[in-house]
């Protein structure tokens, strides 16, 4: 992680620089990641921020970064386009970089700090946990609507799920999600079936972590979806085996590393749905 005191030269969201970008430190969110990656808030004036710092540490990464392509530079991109088709993401303040010998080694994203939000995964495991079924029955809706908002303006996620969603810590009813991490969205037409089922797919298996293995929840945010979501080429039937499919896979994994202790069965079409 960068000191307290953070130098590293920044434009703001159209690109213009930022005469006195010096950040101060707050504290981390996320200590780097063996990859290098780091969230933390900081100051940058009077203003509250996300900070994403990426490192570099491999050619293979510090080559397409110069070449405008990374994972914070799709990031930034992505937010821009998501807000200018009225989707409710975090604010981009700033971007900057660092360069040696040319090759851009280091990067960063700021984003407007959202005050007393958690993630919609935390508020979904504690209403599971407390066996508040009408309040789980609102996030699913909350977050198909936001599934749907996001397909329809042409873009798609790897990773979207209530993890990468912030909720006001009070809310009772989920409304209002923010979405916050859109580093695996890239674009995809409305029609593009095999995007909305990567993005689907990716959702399901963070839901079933979220609502404690309750195949009933599963089945509940499959039917929000199915409701809010235009029915794609082809018909939702044709979509189940490999959606199951994929959700399977994935929650395979999270078995492996004890995250889950056991697997969902298939969701069906049913007649909501
Ligand atoms: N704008 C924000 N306001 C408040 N908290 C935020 C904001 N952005 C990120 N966070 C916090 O930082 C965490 C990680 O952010 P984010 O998901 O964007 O990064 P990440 O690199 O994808 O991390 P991870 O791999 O853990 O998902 C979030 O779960 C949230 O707690
Ligand atoms: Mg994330």
């Amino acid at each position: 992680m960068m000191g307290p005191g953070i130098d590293l030269p920044l434009v703001d969201a159209a690109g213009v620089p930022i005469a006195d970008g010096s950040m101060t430190l707050i504290d981390e969110v996320r200590g780097p990641k063996r990859d290098g990656c780091s969230v933390a808030r900081v100051r940058l004036d009077r203003t509250l921020l996300a900070l994403k710092h990426h490192r570099l540490f491999r050619w293979k990464q510090r080559i397409p970064a110069t070449l405008g392509r990374s994972r914070l530079a799709n990031e930034r991109r992505m937010l821009l386009r998501a807000r200018s088709a009225g989707l409710p993401v975090a604010e981009l303040i700033a971007v900057g970089q660092r360069r040696r010998w040319g090759l851009v080694v280091e990067q960063v994203l700021l984003v407007r700090w959202m005050e007393h939000h958690v993630t919609m995964t935390q508020r979904i495991r504690d209403a599971a946990e407390q066996g508040r079924r009408a309040a789980l029955r609102k996030a699913g809706p909350a977050l198909a609507e936001l599934l749907a908002q996001m397909r329809r303006a042409s873009i798609a996620d790897r990773d979207f799920g209530p993890h990468n969603l912030l909720v006001d810590e009070k809310t009772a009813d989920f409304a209002a999600p923010v979405w916050i991490d859109l580093e695996a969205a890239y674009e995809a037409g409305p029609d593009d079936r095999g995007d909305t089922l990567l993005t689907l797919a990716g959702t399901l298996a963070s839901w079933w972590y979220c609502c404690r293995e309750d195949q009933a929840e599963l089945q509940a945010v499959f039917d929000a979806v199915c409701r809010a979501l235009p029915e794609p080429p082809g018909g939702w039937r044709a979509l189940l085996e490999p959606l199951n499919k994929i959700v399977l896979h994935r929650s395979r994994k999270q078995l492996r590393v004890g995250s889950i202790q056991t697997v969902p069965e298939p969701v069906r079409l049913t007649s909501n749905g």
